[in-house]
């Protein structure tokens, strides 16, 4: 199901399949408050307002909050200590925190290690604001289809994350029908392919997390711009452990960057450190990365593609993996 093309339409609060979620803000203005409340009625939502974190931990342990938005600077409690508690009392509940610029270095802190999903700087426009909780309540109806492991409901939430993403269009798809051809080839048992399927579809589904804006930019990223992105495999495996994704879907999620001679990331796995499951998706993910129009270079021909992945046998691939891959392709059995 798609609710609304991320950056497209503001009012996807207006998802009209879904239960009326609730939006939880704190905030120790009664003034901001009011700010909010008015710019979030009549979206289809269920607004609640908090002065404190105290009183809104009371609310949280009562009601499903689907996305908190806090203040940091309040007496008592701060902001960042009621979002990073929310993950014992509520797990699910995406985290938005209003930043003032001075605090701007511990809220990107807490964005890296996954206690807050966006930060929204102070003061915000109304536009920055909605997004934000656009993003956050996508986020959390993300986690919840996800956890219902309903294939057909997996495979839109998959085109849902491309929609981020027009470059990547189909790139799930082709990724997974590559990955079991390998997975085929190896004699993977039926219920394992099924993983590696479902972690083809998902597994770049923590850029729900990054901006359009540097997903699809004319240039090359910038280095800053770079290591957001990196952060889309962790974001992806917070999502799928939340989701309760099976662990060799979860392991496509988190370690589809990794590189045989453990130059990758997030974790720098070496070799068979590397799940064997997510090293056939990356070959998949590779080649398919390489024959697609990127923002800033047209696709690779076939020929050109195979010659850069020859050149990756070892390095980035596992090299008994990159054989059966060149195998499938040199027998033509490749789905492109
Ligand atoms: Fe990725």
């Amino acid at each position: 199901m798609v609710c609304s093309p991320p950056g497209v339409i503001r009012d996807a609060m207006d998802c009209t399949d879904t239960p009326m979620e609730t939006v939880l803000f704190v905030d120790d203005s009664r003034l901001t408050l009011a700010v909010v409340h008015d710019l979030f009625k009549d979206r289809g939502l269920n607004i609640i307002t908090a002065e404190d974190a105290e009183s809104a931990l009371t609310i949280v342990r009562r009601e499903e909050i689907a996305v908190v938005v806090s203040d940091n600077v309040m007496p008592g409690m701060s902001g960042l200590e009621f979002l990073s508690s929310l993950k014992t009392h509520s797990p699910d509940t995406v985290k938005i925190l209003m930043s003032a610029f001075a605090d701007l270095p511990s809220a990107l802190a807490a964005i890296n290690r996954s206690e807050v999903f966006r930060y929204v700087l102070k003061p915000w426009q109304d536009d920055e604001m909605l997004d934000a909780v656009h993003e956050g309540l996508t986020r959390y109806r993300l986690v919840q289809k996800m956890r219902r492991e309903d294939e057909d409901i997996l495979r839109s939430l998959a085109q849902t994350i491309e929609l981020k993403d027009p470059c990547t269009k189909g790139h799930c798809d082709r990724v997974a029908e590559l990955a079991l051809r390998i997975a085929e080839a190896l004699g993977l048992p039926k219920e394992v392919q099924r993983e590696i399927k479902y972690g083809s579809w998902l597994h770049d589904c923590g850029k729900i997390g990054i901006s359009e804006l540097i997903l699809n930019g004319p240039q090359k990223l910038n280095r800053e711009e770079f290591e957001t992105v990196k952060k889309h495999s962790l974001w992806g495996a917070d999502i799928a452990r939340k989701a309760n994704l099976s662990e060799i879907a979860r392991n496509i999620i988190a370690y589809h960057h990794e590189r045989h001679d453990g130059t990758g990331y997030p974790d720098g796995l070496l070799g068979d450190e590397i799940p064997m499951e997510t090293r056939i998706v990356s070959i998949a993910d590779v080649y398919d990365a390489l024959i697609t129009d990127r923002p800033y270079r047209p696709g690779y021909s076939r020929k050109e593609a195979l010659e850069k992945m020859q050149k990756m046998r070892g390095t980035f691939h596992d090299p008994h993996l990159h054989d059966i891959f060149m195998t499938l392709m040199a027998e033509g059995t490749d789905p492109h």
